[in-house]
Order: C-alpha cells, then sequence, then structure tokens
C-alpha cells in the first residue's frame, strides 16, 4: 500500500483510500474530544450548524466530528479527489447501515443520513484548494473544519484561509498536525536517520505554492489565527499504535522509510535495512508505533 504517490498532474498530493481507511480508528482515538466539545458550545446557538471540511478524503472527520453535533447538521466535503470523494460517500452510507441508520439521497445533491438526533446533510465539492480561499462556500457556513491537512499548506495559504475567515468570523477547527516527534519501538539503529529524512519530506512542497508547514503547523496555525484577534486552544492527538496493529505499524514504518529515501540518498541502504527489520519486526507483532499530533481550535 502506498499512503503518499507524490504530486498528481493537478499539482495536488495524491492519498490512497486504503491508507486512510487504515488510519480512520487510529484518527478517530486520537484527536481531542475536549476540543471538538468547545467548538460544539461555540455553534450552540444555531439550530443546524454548517461544517466545510477542507481535504475532507474519505470523510473520516464527518464520521467522527459528527456525533458530537447530536441534532440535524450538515457537511460540505472539499477534496480534489474525486475518487476519495466517492468513496466518502460510500463509507458513510456503510457506517450508517452499522449504525442501524437509513441513509436516503432525496434530491440526488446531498446524502442524508437519519440519525437519532436529527439528519446529517452531507454533500461535496470537488475543488483544487491551492485556489482557497477562491472557490469555497464560506458564506454558506458556520464552522470550517480539517483533519490531516494543515501539515500539507504553505504559510501563505494559511494566512490568506485565516482573513477569509476572520472577515465572516468563522471559527476554524484543524485536527491532527503532524508535530515532528514519532517513536517507533524497540529502538533500532537507523532511527534517527529515518526520522531526518522523514521531517525533511515533511517540508517538501506538497501543492500549495510553498513549503508545507510540517510540524510547524500547530505553531504557525496559533500565531496566524490569533493575529486576526481569535482565541486559540490546543490539544495533543498522539496515535498510539500498539504492536497488535500490524498493518498499521507495517504501513509507518513503510511510509517513514519511503518519505527518508526521498531525501537521504547516501542513507539509502541503512533506511532499506531498517525499514526490511521494521517490517519483520511489524509482521511478528513486536512493532509498537507513537506519532505525535495537535489539535488546534481557533474560535473568533
Ligand atoms: C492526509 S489526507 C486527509 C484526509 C482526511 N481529512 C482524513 O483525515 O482522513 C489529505 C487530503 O487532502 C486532500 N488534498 C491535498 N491537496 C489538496 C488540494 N490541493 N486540493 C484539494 N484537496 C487536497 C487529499 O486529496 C486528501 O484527501
Amino acid at each position: 500500500m502506498v499512503k503518499e504517490n507524490g504530486a498528481k498532474e493537478n499539482g495536488t498530493e495524491e492519498f490512497d483510500g486504503d491508507w486512510l481507511d487504515l488510519r480512520e480508528p487510529f484518527d478517530a482515538a486520537a484527536r481531542d474530544p475536549g476540543l471538538a466539545e468547545l467548538l460544539m458550545q461555540h455553534v450552540d446557538e444555531k439550530a443546524r450548524p454548517r461544517f466545510l471540511d477542507l481535504g475532507a478524503g474519505t470523510g473520516s472527520l464527518t464520521r467522527w466530528l459528527g456525533h458530537f453535533v447530536a441534532r440535524p447538521h450538515t457537511w460540505i466535503l472539499a477534496d480534489a479527489d474525486a475518487e476519495l470523494m466517492s468513496r466518502a460517500f460510500e463509507t458513510m452510507m456503510d457506517a450508517a447501515e452499522d449504525m442501524g441508520w437509513k441513509a436516503t439521497w432525496p434530491q440526488k445533491k446531498a446524502l442524508l443520513v437519519h440519525s437519532p438526533h436529527g439528519a446529517w446533510r452531507i454533500e461535496g465539492i470537488l475543488t483544487n484548494l491551492l485556489e482557497a480561499p477562491t472557490g469555497l462556500p464560506l458564506d454558506a457556513v458556520d464552522v470550517v473544519t480539517c483533519s490531516a491537512l494543515c501539515d500539507l499548506v504553505s504559510e501563505r495559504w494559511l494566512v490568506g484561509l485565516a482573513a477569509a475567515l476572520a472577515k465572516r468570523k468563522l471559527p476554524f477547527y484543524a485536527a491532527l498536525n503532524v508535530s515532528g516527534r514519532e517513536r517507533f519501538s524497540p529502538p533500532l539503529s537507523g532511527d534517527a536517520l529515518v526520522a531526518r529524512g522523514f521531517l525533511r519530506d515533511q517540508r517538501r512542497d506538497k501543492g500549495f505554492s510553498g513549503i508545507a508547514l510540517g510540524p510547524e503547523a500547530p505553531t504557525v496555525i496559533a500565531r496566524v489565527f490569533a493575529a486576526h484577534g481569535y482565541q486559540v486552544h490546543r490539544a495533543p492527538s498522539p496515535w498510539i499504535v500498539p504492536r497488535q496493529a500490524r498493518d498499521m505499524t507495517y504501513e509507518l514504518a513503510l511510509g517513514h522509510a519511503e518519505a527518508a529515501l526521498r531525501h537521504e540518498k547516501r542513507g539509502a541502504a541503512q533506511i532499506r535495512e531498517w525499514a526490511e527489520v521494521r517490517g519483520t519486526q511489524a509482521d511478528d507483532g513486536q512493532l509498537a508505533v507513537r506519532v505525535e499530533h495537535q489539535d488546534v481550535l481557533c474560535l473568533p
């Protein structure tokens, strides 16, 4: 399984749907419920709050955050990848079925998921976020969200988005931003080399016209939104991946090695050897991984 294939023809980074599915339960366990509750208090007076999810992928954030809303509400999923978008709707219908909820398409344009607390109305827009905030329906929503997106974007892009949200006094919730620390256990020679290469890859231009924020994302989001007078809340949201989660530990090791190989040409042999050993450890249930993230909530 390949997680990131690098840039597509339209300049956006490509993500594998199977990888997004694999990480979804770890994402759900990692995101901080306290920040989600705080966001819900902020939208309390809205009878039917509307959320715009940037870089929605297969809709993982909707399936997690929707449960906190507990009343009828709307999601607009925005992504450039048509395949991921159609998978988002399929996955949403499967998830509804698993919970015993009906899912219907009354107007073709939007999916209605009938939860016991009211319907979740979900629609999608295919858009290259490079142009954002241009093209985003900001006047038609109450909250802008994203999950695992802000470490891909550049500071310039974020500054533009923040100005547009501040103008409309819209809250911004950015979950799961990498903060630059990973630990593979047990320790292994080559860890530092792989970590260095992985860190370099996180700062590669990911199609948002500039160096990606990578592990700077939480700090830069906080600074940029605070400059507009936003109140910023941050909370750790680590992936804690136990030895038993073979597929996830295996993919994380492989993904780190692939990313490191893009930059550490002279250390290539050692990185390959590292990946081999880590792969065997994952297969044998002997590899555990912790990846640090931060969730950030910016309230106007
Ligand atoms: C790491 S994935 C996160 C997906 C989802 N939010 C989640 O948490 O599972 C990043 C997402 O951003 C989307 N993306 C990346 N660059 C984009 C761009 N320039 N325009 C629109 N979507 C983009 C990808 O297609 C992918 O779905």
